[in-house]
């Protein structure tokens, strides 16, 4: 997509400058910020702004509080985490609109920041509410957007937000759509995509985009269940998701009549009630009380013998139940075998950048993208909303 106009060509100093981050970060369950990357990803704006002597306000939503002041989700550990992070201390105003959010608006000097409360405690926010939205742009006087993770949604802080103010990009967000941009118009082929994950329903658009566009489209996880069934394989008592029969069945006439690859696992690695250890068997022959957990060793070797010679390869979610010592070898094996062959190759979605992270394999990858859902809908080249009414450049 056309690059968008960027934080660097805009004067900011002594402006208020309103920014919408994405700091909607995983929490342990006594609140406190279990994974701080999207806010040292958000470093490079947030320094930019303080060196050049803006006054900054920044704004994020955290979980779906739907509308309500709900003290689950108050920012306030977000802020602790930040003014770490920044080594300087970053307020936080008590509601994202009002009068407490004017007045220290009004009191920040150059160099400064102020968070807002948490967006989503208001019901204007989802619904892009007029109201809300303008009360929020006359916070500021300039707009820059930087939650990539959030630009696919359509809301007060990411649409009429940048529709009252002068906007542009923030740095993470002109590094996503640069790197992501490169998966989308014309990727170097041959192209690979490597998806795994659960939710078939939710992944069939995406996984039905890369016919015609990759060349090959390895499939693991649970999501490679429907698929395999479609083929004729009675996989136990492994998960099944009802009713896919026709979509899975459109997908591998798309996949046929646009020439693209698709691979399956050919064996699977199982638990069964009452065996403490993993077994693996071919996908023919999965016994009828076993579940499938993660991909086999035979389709770890298939699957790493299809990067070879790839020049692009994009994954998104895990191979097996990741988080599960017994099932995570299929995603580190092929991930780490993925690191050891030359190419472009970017990870986004989900928890694909915790899982590498974990996995100790994010060295396998030139980009891991910040967004979850956004960076599955822009690798599908779908039209993005909170990118769509910036500015290009
Ligand atoms: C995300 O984590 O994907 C973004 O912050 C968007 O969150 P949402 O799915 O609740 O809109």
């Amino acid at each position: 997509m056309a690059a968008k106009k960027g934080l660097g060509s805009v004067p900011v100093h002594g402006r208020r400058v309103l920014v919408r981050v994405d700091f909607n970060v995983p929490q342990l369950p006594n609140g406190q910020v279990a994974d701080d990357r999207r806010i040292v990803e958000a470093l490079p704006t947030l320094n930019h702004l303080r060196a050049a002597g803006a006054r900054t306000i920044l704004m994020t939503h955290l979980g779906r509080p739907e509308g309500r002041r709900d003290p689950r989700f108050t920012l306030r550990p977000v802020v602790h985490r930040l003014s770490a992070v920044l080594g300087q201390p970053v307020p936080l105003a008590e509601d994202a609109v009002g009068v407490d959010a004017l007045q220290r608006t009004a009191r920040l000097e150059n160099g400064q920041f102020l968070m807002l409360e948490n967006l989503r405690f208001h019901p204007g926010e989802e619904a892009n509410d007029p109201g809300f939205a303008g009360a929020l742009a006359h916070l500021g006087e300039l707009f820059v957007e930087d939650a990539f993770g959030t630009v696919h949604r359509a809301h007060a802080s990411t649409v009429g937000v940048p529709k009252r103010l002068p906007s542009v990009a923030g740095f993470l967000v002109e590094r996503e759509v640069r790197e992501l941009s490169r998966l989308v118009e014309d990727p170097a082929p041959p192209y690979v995509a490597l998806v795994g994950g659960a939710k078939v329903v939710d992944k069939l658009p995406f996984l039905t985009s890369f016919c015609g566009r990759a060349q090959t489209i390895l499939i693991g996880g649970a999501l490679a269940f429907p698929f395999l069934r479609a083929r004729g394989y009675d996989l136990g008592s492994s998960l099944a998701e009802p009713g896919l029969e026709t979509t899975v069945a459109e997908f591998f006439r798309r996949a046929e009549s646009s020439g693209t690859e698709v691979v399956l696992p050919t064996d699977l690695v199982v638990e069964r009630p009452g065996v403490a250890g993993a077994e693996t068997h071919p996908v023919a022959s999965i016994p009828s009380d076993a579940s499938a957990q993660d991909i086999g060793p035979e389709t770890r070797d298939r699957f790493a013998q299809r990067f070879l010679g790839s020049k692009t390869v994009f994954w998104n979610g895990p191979l097996g139940r990741a988080e599960d010592s017994r099932f995570r070898a299929g995603t580190q094996e092929v991930l780490s075998r993925l690191g050891a062959v030359p190419g472009y190759h970017v990870a986004a979605g989900g928890d694909s950048a915790r899982i590498a992270q974990d996995l100790g394999v994010s060295g396998s990858f030139a980009f891991i993208s910040t967004g979850g859902g956004a960076a599955l809908e822009f690798v599908q080249g779908l039209s993005l909303p909170g990118l769509a009414v910036l500015p290009d450049a």
